[in-house]
């Protein structure tokens, strides 16, 4: 090659996914492999929605562009579906389309944030989150997403670490890596920090669906003035199994979302179109369908927590919760990676190792079980156990 490439660029890491699943075996198999690296549910997306998108295929209009911030009948639908989802108040104009939730992570941030800035982040975090990060050049402060004797991070961490140059705070919940549920009170508690320190609380809720009951994840959006503080982000790709379809959401105040509209705008210019009419049709003819596939992924945490309690096993649950199970593994001389690619290689189990989610991960593991069925969690613990010599 005769030129160069940006070196902001060159420096984070190569896609995990894509590494992780270079490390199994290549050749004959005589079992099943647990493929548990990424978290897609096992089942295709409704099948009232590939009639859906058949049918739309036909209308007139449905190869343009919509307008940048997407379908206006999409953006009320998602704002009356958020109101009722969260007891709050979101109008369509807090609303905007993207292609996914990691597109609505990358405008958002870009929007708020620059090169020199700084944003507090819970370690372990999504890595998706950290690279995008430092491709703009803004610096992650990390706080511990798993407190002493609880499962989420502290806001009395992340006050320590805001200064003059911090522009957000970044949750995830429920968490990827450690499927951590926030309890609503402790969302308040750094929606409060975010707005005492004139700063934005950036959640990127991909996984709200799969917080495991009907109460609100938490009270912010029936604040008086939430979209001063508060940035929302949302993915139909997980709840509605439409990965492919590249649909997530923005949700914020109109000001930034008028900086954010210059951002989409170059990138993709609008999501895409059909793509916006099969999530309208999820949001407001899937709610069945939803329920029935939250509940199956419910049966599969149930079975994988069972699973963990096998005498015998020492690999230990630390967290877990909608598709995510974070685990200490227990090799002391060996990193996590070493034991990601010992399970692949040796023991057909592919799953990622904690430190692809941030310093002082290396005893741990996560173990995305959206792809495995709920009879598959003791094959998981037989091939834990048979990894333990
Ligand atoms: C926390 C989190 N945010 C965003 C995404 C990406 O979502 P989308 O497919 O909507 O871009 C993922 C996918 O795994 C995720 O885990």
């Amino acid at each position: 090659m005769t030129y160069a490439v940006n070196p902001a660029i060159h420096r984070i890491e190569a896609p995990p996914i894509m590494e992780a699943q270079g490390w199994l075996r290549q050749g004959m198999r005589n079992r099943k492999i647990l493929m548990l690296s990424q978290a897609v549910p096992s089942w295709s997306c409704a099948g009232e929605l590939d009639d859906e998108v058949a049918r739309l295929a036909h209308e007139p209009g449905i190869s343009l562009y919509t307008d940048i911030f997407g379908l206006p009948e999409l953006r009320a639908a998602i704002a009356g579906h958020f109101s009722a989802d969260y007891g709050g108040s979101v109008a369509a104009h807090n609303v905007c389309v993207t292609a996914g939730c990691n597109q609505a992570f990358s405008a958002a941030m870009m929007a708020i944030a620059r090169a020199g800035d700084n944003v507090v982040v819970p370690v372990p975090y999504f890595f998706n989150h950290t690279m995008w990060l430092g491709m703009l050049g803004i610096e992650a402060r990390f706080i511990p997403a798993v407190a002493p004797g609880t499962n989420y991070p502290r806001p009395e961490d992340a006050e320590r670490l805001i200064d003059g140059k911090t522009r957000a705070i970044v949750l995830c919940s429920p968490n990827n890596p450690t499927g951590a549920i926030y309890p609503p009170e402790v969302i308040a508690g750094f929606f409060a920090l975010a707005r005492a320190r004139g700063i934005a609380l950036v959640m990127d809720e991909t996984y709200k669906d799969f917080r495991g009951g009907p109460a609100p994840a938490h009270g912010i959006f029936a604040e008086p003035g939430w979209e001063d503080s508060f940035i929302h982000l949302y993915s139909f790709s997980k709840a509605y199994a439409m990965t492919g379809y590249r649909i997530g959401s923005i949700t914020a105040s109109a000001q930034v979302l008028a900086e954010i509209e210059k951002i989409l705008d170059c990138l993709a210019i609008c999501p895409t179109h059909i793509s916006q009419r099969a999530a309208l049709f999820a949001l407001t003819s899937l709610e069945g369908w939803k329920t029935e596939k939250i509940a199956t992924m419910q049966d599969r945490l149930t079975a994988l927590r069972r699973a963990f309690a096998r005498p015998g096993l020492r690999y230990e649950l630390i967290s877990s919760g909608a598709l995510f199970a974070y685990v200490k593994h227990p090799f002391t001389g060996e990193t996590a990676k070493q034991v990601a690619v010992r399970l692949a290689g040796e023991h057909d189990l592919l799953c990622l190792p904690g430190s692809m989610f941030g310093p002082g991960q290396e005893s741990y593991l996560r173990i995305a079980f959206a792809n495995a069925e709920a009879s598959d969690m003791e094959t998981l613990a037989d091939r834990l156990i048979e990894s333990q010599g």
